[in-house]
């Protein structure tokens, strides 16, 4: 058996059963890119500070790059008795150049390297899923200028509420994405800040420069504790908060279309090059991305959990217990990728039934509140609202309650009422009552900022089409 890198003190080689437990190299070696980037940047400072010559940082320079070829030609042999990224590239670099590689190790610990590597490779993640995020923002913005015009109804406790414009309420899902984006922008500027140098906890008497290796791998600075730069996972934490967050929202987005592909909705039918089949039922065309990004959102929130669980109770600085925190950082950033990917392609292949959804509008009498506010503003007089006359919300809403009890009684919608029947709840009813009334009419009415009026939300659909670049 080779002797480890650390086997100094040591009298006996480690049992198989320990070795295989330990290891982190099955996955860890997803950061061999980072780890190259960041032992060249320590190769460079050490030179730069005297302590290795310039032809030894050239050796090393050369090595990690030919050992970076070797890797991605997949000629690297990874090697479970090396244990971990840090350890196969440094013992590959001296099998390849020989001594000069056995100074790269100075002023490091596998502590400080492996926090730089995962912070860079984070960072690289979070440019990953906002791409991915901005491309799902573009498909919905894309379905939504697909379908201008179209009128659904909006739902509160699943219940019929208010007709909205499909446009509108796809718009609310770009905006939940665009503060996931956010939220996760913010993370890369909070955990960009290099470890490297840090050390085991304490930092190193040797002449190091911090602030140059922090610069070369555009980090905004070194981290000013030491103890806390080897110690801190929160960076991890908050990365895989935010991806839940996403997550959340991209199961609401899921079920929604899970339950609008449904025969009972019927609202959309997602092609057949998004859809999949039952091996027992032959007619059966299932909604199944959509499924499993309302499934796989469960991955995603348990990756967040690993890692809180994982690092409660943990004293400073380092311990090998945070080894485990990559698997579910690297299952977090999969996923989530894949959630938003699978979202854009399913919005890129949905066509929304027309037929079907104006069939389904005048059920749920979505005008009644419209019809309330009509009461509110008719008796307002004709110039203010604090007239005498003024009808408060309260009783208008009793009213039109009333009126709906009578359209259910009735079997029929409340732009069904004769006017007689309506001045025989409120003697304000008047023949302009019919505009406000159906869901066109009740959709032209809103008005406010944010609504689901057209004008508002044209005006919404130009800023994302503007700020997405969409033509
Ligand atoms: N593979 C370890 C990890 O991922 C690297 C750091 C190990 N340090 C140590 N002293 N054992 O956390």
């Amino acid at each position: 058996k080779e002797t480890k890198l650390w086997g100094g003190r040591f009298e006996e080689s480690v049992t198989d059963i320990v070795e295989k437990f330990t290891e982190s190299i099955s996955f860890d070696k997803a950061l061999y890119k980072h780890d190259i980037m960041g032992s060249k940047a320590h190769a460079s400072m050490l030179a730069k500070q005297g302590m290795i010559s310039t032809s030894d940082r050239d050796s090393i320079l050369q090595g990690l790059h030919e050992i970076e070829r070797q890797i991605e030609a997949g000629e690297f042999v990874w090697r479970t008795d090396r244990e971990d990224v840090h350890m196969n590239i440094e013992a590959a670099l001296t099998d390849m150049i020989g001594d000069p590689a056995k100074k790269l190790h100075t002023a490091r610990s596998r502590n400080d390297q492996v926090l730089t590597d995962f912070r860079l490779w984070c960072r690289d993640a979070i440019d990953t899923i906002v791409e991915s995020n901005i491309r799902l923002q573009v498909a919905l913005v894309k379905l939504a200028l697909k379908n201008e015009g179209l009128i659904v109804p909006g739902y509160t406790h699943l219940q019929r509420a208010q007709p909205v414009l499909l446009q509108h309420l796809l718009l609310a899902y770009v905006e939940q994405l665009e503060r996931d984006a956010g939220r996760l922008l913010d993370c890369r500027v909070r955990l960009n800040f290099c470890p490297l140098g840090a050390c085991a906890l304490a930092g190193t008497g040797l002449p190091i420069d911090r602030f140059m290796t922090a610069e070369i791998l555009e980090f905004t600075a070194p981290m000013r504790n030491s103890i806390d730069a080897v110690s801190d996972r929160d960076f991890v934490l908050e990365f895989l908060s935010a991806n839940a967050i996403t997550a959340i929202h991209l199961s609401r987005l899921g079920e929604e279309w899970v339950l609008w592909a449904s025969e009972e909705f019927g609202f959309i039918t997602p092609s057949d090059s998004v859809s999949t089949g039952s091996s027992i039922m032959p007619q059966k065309k299932n909604p199944d991305p959509m499924e499993l990004v309302r499934g796989k959102s469960a991955r995603v929130i348990g990756d967040l959990v690993t890692l809180l669980t994982l690092c409660k109770g943990l004293p400073l600085a380092y311990n090998r217990d945070l080894q485990e925190d990559k698997e579910p950082t690297f299952d977090s950033v999969k996923t989530i990728v894949g959630m938003l990917e699978v979202s854009a392609e399913f919005a890129q292949n949905i066509t929304f039934n027309r037929e079907r959804i104006q069939k389904a509008l005048p059920a749920g009498h979505l005008d009644a509140t419209t019809l309330a506010d009509y009461l509110v503003h008719k008796a307002k007089g004709p110039t203010k609202f604090c007239s005498r006359s003024q009808i408060p919300f309260r009783t208008s809403h009793d009213i039109v309650g009333r009126a709906v009890a009578l359209c259910v009684s009735k079997n029929c919608q409340l732009q069904d009422l004769s006017l007689d029947e309506m001045r025989s709840l409120s003697p304000v009813f008047d023949e302009d009552v019919y505009e406000y009334l159906g869901v066109e009419n009740a959709v032209k009415k809103f008005c406010s900022y944010g609504s689901t009026g057209s004008a508002c939300v044209a005006s919404q659909l130009d800023f994302w089409v503007t700020k997405l670049g969409i033509d």
